[in-house]
């Protein structure tokens, strides 16, 4: 039975971390957030946390090798599990190529992107709410929310293309209750794993 490699993909706001924790448990995967680390790294007061919190103030992304690095090394880490949940990782179309190259070399390949669809009206509302508790910077003020939609669009949602011409996006509705989601979730990922190739 190959492994189950899963990217949770969407834009902010949009429920990847939420259902990520959910499919970990339910699947029995590694949850692999790249915020959740770089964010740890900021805490923590490491170099590479001093280096990124520039970044994730303003919502920009921090550089391509830098993330691709730190991705690298949790794969490898952990190349033993089951499977993967990668969250809020690729962002850009050179991490999707950076990530199908390491993967290969480790004899992995992603099984399946399942995209998370929510309006944009929607995800500011629970951006900002999540911020009155988070604690995180980038969800307390609308301009940076903003500035992480454009973001998203310009450098992150081409990445729906890259996946789909390799026959691997699903499309999720990603408004309802919490379960609803984490429902069609997994149905994409039993209907993924049935597949014969
Ligand atoms: O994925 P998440 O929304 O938690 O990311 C929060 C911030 O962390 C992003 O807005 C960005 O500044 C930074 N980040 C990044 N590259 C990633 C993941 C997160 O630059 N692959
Ligand atoms: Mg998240």
């Amino acid at each position: 039975m190959s492994k189950l490699n899963i990217i949770l993909f969407g834009p902010p706001g949009a429920g990847k971390g939420t259902q990520s924790e959910k499919l970990t448990s339910h699947y029995a995967l590694k949850h692999l957030s790249t915020g959740d680390i770089l964010r740890a790294e900021r805490q923590a007061g490491t170099e590479l946390g001093r280096q990124a919190n520039a970044y994730i103030e303003k919502g920009e992304l921090v550089p391509d090798a830098v993330v691709i690095g730190m991705v690298e090394q949790m794969v490898r880490a952990h190349a033993a599990a089951p499977g993967f949940i990668f969250d809020g990782f690729p962002r850009t179309v050179a991490q999707g190529e950076a990530l199908d190259a390491m993967l290969k070399s480790l004899d992995m390949d992603i099984t399946t992107v399942l995209s998370l669809e929510v309006d944009e009206d929607e995800l500011t509302r629970r951006l900002l709410e999540r911020g009155m508790t988070s604690g995180r910077v980038d969800d307390q003020d609308e301009a940076t929310i903003r500035n992480r939609f454009k973001v998203y669009n310009n450098e992150t949602s081409p990445l729906k293309e890259f996946y789909k011409a390799q026959g691997k996006l699903q499309s999720i509705h990603g408004m309802g209750s919490i379960d609803e989601i984490f429902g069609s979730l997994c149905e994409a990922i039993d209907n993924s794993q049935s597949e014969t190739y």
